[in-house]
């Protein structure tokens, strides 16, 4: 890189416009959405999509309420021209859907679109030309004056075939964008467009569409929004435009440009699943519908089924979705740091008792929502904390772990995570529990446990195994657990304890055993131990708890 990269770059040039208005606007409802993946997308796959990966996308945009999808640039190949004829011949597009097609201003292109659209019901045609100072000096070699009189000509060209489609019942809208606009000056962008818009007469019932590219990312997202402004209140016949919004995302500012966009007075927005497109991609379609969902507006688009729709792309393009993309990443729901996880599970458990507006820490919206489980939100690694671990063994396993507990077997759990270096499952942290608490059987083993009560006063007959060897106990006390207890202590030769917490629950399914036991013990020496049993029977479940804590103590 350069040290002074001044000498090989330059700033951008902002659009005077002292008065904007858009920093004090707000968003209240969804754009008019116009998917571009069939084609923007489609152009940039190294291998593009076939008829049938497109009829496949086809079917999932509609599915999604896509009510304009661009569905090709019918006149670059037979591919293109024969998924038209096939979505129209065979009734594949539902009637409130309108399909749009890219031609560039030329004859024999504009042609062969008009052709291939022969029968539709609705459809929009989408002329560009190319109008940045860049395009027209070194691409064209053409004055603006020129580069006018291309969009002109082929504006008029698009205008004289009309009658082919609208005799036949067609219902046509007309898109002209001016390709490269953010790189363009803003006054001539308006000139070019005023010149279309000559030959188009669009009216305010029936609009046509004026599409301002953000081609390449070339500034920042206030600037577009400025440039986006400037058009809407310098252009004439504002009212009988859609202006429409298609961004990239070269700066990684896609998503912030539209939504900026959009406060300076945009109607429509293009764009992609996921952000497919060319280099860094289209706009993010989902995210910009998604942050419209977690403000609480209908974005009239279904996000529903997240996973289908990912499967469905990475499926048609061969692409895949990072694992940190906004909302459909499978990431995204997913928290690795421990006090994150805490507040998550904290704020689930609110939502739940309260379910009234969603305002869970660190989660933007409900995974539910978009077809997403609540056991992804929390795995565990080292990083993770007690409530990481309480909540993969609560939610997989119904294993509801008392809170002093989990403090103390938290970091025994995250100890052997880091010594491992990785994430574990639900799965591995039970069985570090089980290991930990439920199978230790030395030097205390019980081999059989009896207790009888009169008057209040239990006695217990039991077998252990100590060290090997097997013997027979006997003890008193107030309940079962105490008789046992006075058992170990003062026949068996366990050192002195007492009894401090107990607490029981019956484990739901897939487990082999249907009662789980937890109880704390207080040393001679004041120390509080955490033991737990399971057996089918509740009594023998906390007496293998209490040997566990024993054998815990050491
Ligand atoms: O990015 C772009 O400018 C385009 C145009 C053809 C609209 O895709
Ligand atoms: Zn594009």
């Amino acid at each position: 890189m350069l040290k002074n990269p001044s000498v090989k770059y330059q700033r951008f040039d902002p659009v005077s416009l002292p008065n904007r208005r858009w920093p004090s606007q707000t968003i209240t409802k969804a754009p008019i959405w116009c998917s571009v993946d069939l084609r923007d997308g489609n152009q940039a796959l190294a291998v593009p999509m076939n008829v049938s990966q497109k009829l496949d996308m086809f079917d999932a945009l509609v599915k999604c309420g896509f009510k304009e999808i661009e569905v090709g640039f019918p006149s670059a190949s037979n591919t293109e021209f024969s998924f038209n004829r096939r979505l129209i011949e065979e009734n594949r597009i539902p009637d409130d859907v309108t399909i749009q097609c890219l031609v560039q201003a030329r004859e024999d292109l504009i042609e062969k679109t008009v052709q291939s659209l022969i029968g539709a019901k609705k459809v929009i045609i989408h002329m560009y030309n190319s109008t940045s100072p860049a395009q027209r000096k070194y691409v064209f070699g053409k004055s603006k004056e020129e580069i006018i009189a291309v969009a002109v000509k082929g504006a008029q060209m698009i205008k004289d075939r009309l009658h082919r489609l609208t005799e036949g019942g067609t219902h046509v809208t007309l898109q002209y964008s001016p390709e490269s606009f953010s790189a363009t000056e803003v006054e001539f962008a308006k000139e070019i467009s005023e010149a279309v818009m000559d030959v188009w007469q669009p009216t305010p019932q029936h609009k046509m569409i004026l599409n301002l590219p953000d081609t390449v990312e070339v500034c920042m997202p206030n600037v577009y929004a400025d440039q986006i402004e400037w058009i809407c209140t310098n252009i004439k016949n504002r009212e009988s435009l859609i202006v429409s919004l298609h961004t990239h995302n070269d700066r990684g500012t896609g998503t912030a440009a539209t939504e900026l966009g959009l406060l300076a007075g945009a109607d429509r927005v293009e764009g992609t699943l996921f952000g497919n497109g060319e280099r860094t991609g289209n706009l993010d379609i989902v995210q910009v519908a998604m942050n419209l969902y977690m403000h609480g507006m209908d974005p009239k688009l279904d996000f529903s089924d997240m996973n289908g729709l990912i499967q469905m792309y990475e499926r048609t393009t061969g692409m895949t979705v990072p694992p940190r993309q906004p909302y459909a990443g499978e990431l995204v729901f997913t928290a690795f740091s421990g006090s994150h996880q805490d507040a998550i599970k904290k704020g689930l458990s609110g939502y739940e008792q309260h379910n009234t507006i969603w305002d869970v820490p660190y989660l933007t919206i409900d995974p539910n929502d978009i077809g997403r489980e609540y056991r992804e939100v929390i795995r565990v690694n080292s990083q993770s904390g007690k409530g990481g671990v309480a909540y993969l063994l609560e939610s997989e396993f119904g294993i509801e772990l008392p809170k002093d507990m989990q403090r103390e077997f938290g970091p025994i759990a995250n100890d052997i995570v880091d010594s491992l270096g990785r994430e574990v499952s639900g799965a591995e942290l039970k069985q570090m529990f089980w290991k930990e608490y439920i199978e230790r059987e030395t030097p205390f083993q019980l081999y059989h446990f009896h207790a009888d009560g009169v008057d209040g006063v239990f006695t217990c007959r039991c077998s252990l195994v100590i060290n090997g060897k097997e013997r027979g106990v006997t003890g008193k006390g107030n309940g079962p657990i105490a008789a046992f207890a006075d058992a170990l202590i003062t026949d068996a030769g366990a050192p002195s304890f007492e009894v401090t917490t107990y607490r029981e629950q019956s484990l739901s399914s897939g487990t082999e055993a249907a009662a789980l036991a937890f109880i704390q013990i207080k040393t001679a020496t004041g120390k509080l131990i955490w033991g737990a049993g399971t057996d089918t029977n509740i009594e023998l479940a906390s007496i293998k708890a209490v040997l566990s804590a024993v054998n815990r103590a050491g």
